[in-house]
């Protein structure tokens, strides 16, 4: 199948291309690299350097004729967003608006487009949120990515553009780069491995931290070849259904850290604690069960798997 990748020299769209190629499928990537990386680019696809905002863009496709379009390219800070709205609605929206309009005067038959489950249920104490959760967006960044859903709902019904939507939990493995609260496993391995004090920022009542839904790169690439097939479309949650607060999530990364760096001081044991951001969510984990049924999907890496699979990255990247 030709897939074109959107955001694929980035963390997550990187992973996806490797795995799109390894099945066989070719691929054309479209990256601006303004997070993304030269190295994480796969030499087996074809890669546009370019903004999806680009009128280029269009040309692209109608060159290329992808089958697909898988879109993981975004602007993904929820920061950014609250600081700068229109650049944030300027990416997000108007970006895919470029790809949605490329992608029906192409005939491409499937768009798969990447949500944030965190960022649109909002906080949700108690139960994984499923799909028919209450749309609660507490940020721009996440009332773009539900905007971006409407469109697509739109363009289904004008031009019978079918879609995928996975809603991602909080998504962590190799080529994750150390930022913001997306990064949060990035960070604290990074910091542990050269030995520096990390951060938990938590809310007065919970010194532990918040609740979060990881869910390790590679579940996530399978459930993108799940997207390609043509019985699938709709919205599915991406994630592991189980809660973990920060400091367990630190006490895991410390743990794996300290089996391959057994010199590793005991004054890394505890994060120094810090209050939350403007914006943090207390609570944010997804139901699984419409994948489980409907997809045969399950994350497969526990947390701690996945963690050490990160972990073999990070070493490498940094040489110890
Ligand atoms: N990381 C997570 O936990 C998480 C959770 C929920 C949703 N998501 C979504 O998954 C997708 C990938 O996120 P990621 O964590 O891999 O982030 P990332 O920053 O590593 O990847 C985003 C990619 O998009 C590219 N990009 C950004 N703006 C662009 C533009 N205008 N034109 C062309 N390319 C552009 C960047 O260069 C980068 O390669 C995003 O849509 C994000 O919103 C991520």
């Amino acid at each position: 199948m030709k897939i074109m990748v959107t955001g694929g020299a980035g963390f997550i769209g990187s992973n996806v291309v490797d795995g799109y190629i390894r099945e066989g499928h070719q691929v054309i990537v479209v990256d601006n690299l303004t997070t993304g990386r030269r190295q994480n680019f796969n030499s087996d696809a074809v890669f546009y350097e370019m903004d999806i905002r680009s009128p280029e863009l269009r040309t692209i496709i109608e060159k290329e004729r992808p089958e697909i379009i898988n879109h993981h390219a975004a602007q993904t800070s929820v920061p950014v967003s609250v600081n700068n709205p229109l650049e944030d609605a300027d990416v997000n929206i108007k970006g895919l608006l470029n790809l949605l309009e490329g992608a029906v005067s192409s005939g491409v038959k499937k768009f798969i487009f990447i949500s944030s489950g965190g960022a649109i249920y909002g906080d949700i104490p108690g139960a994984p949120a499923d799909e028919e959760h209450r749309i609660e967006p507490l940020s721009p960044y996440g009332v773009s990515k539900f905007a971006s859903e409407c469109y697509l709902g739109y363009y289904r019904h004008q031009y019978a553009l079918r879609s995928v939507i996975l809603r991602y939990a909080n998504i962590y493995g190799p080529r994750q780069i150390p930022r913001g609260e997306a990064g949060v496993v990035a960070v604290f391995m990074n910091n542990l491995l050269n030995k520096i004090p990390s951060v938990l920022n938590h809310y007065p009542e919970d010194p532990d931290g918040m609740v979060r839904d990881y869910c390790y790169v590679k579940d996530v690439v399978r459930a993108n070849l799940i997207a390609l097939s043509d019985t699938v479309e709709g919205i599915y949650n991406i994630g592991t259904g189980r809660p973990t607060k920060t400091i367990e999530l630190y006490r895991i990364i410390y743990e794996a850290v300290k089996e391959v760096m057994p010199d590793l001081p005991d004054y890394l044991k505890e994060p120094e604690r810090a209050p939350a951001r403007p914006g943090d969510l207390k609570w944010s984990c997804l139901s699984v069960e419409k994948a489980k049924f409907q997809l045969g999907w399950t994350a497969g890496y526990s947390l701690s798997e996945g963690i050490r699979e990160t972990l073999k990255w990070w070493k490498k990247k940094i040489g110890k």
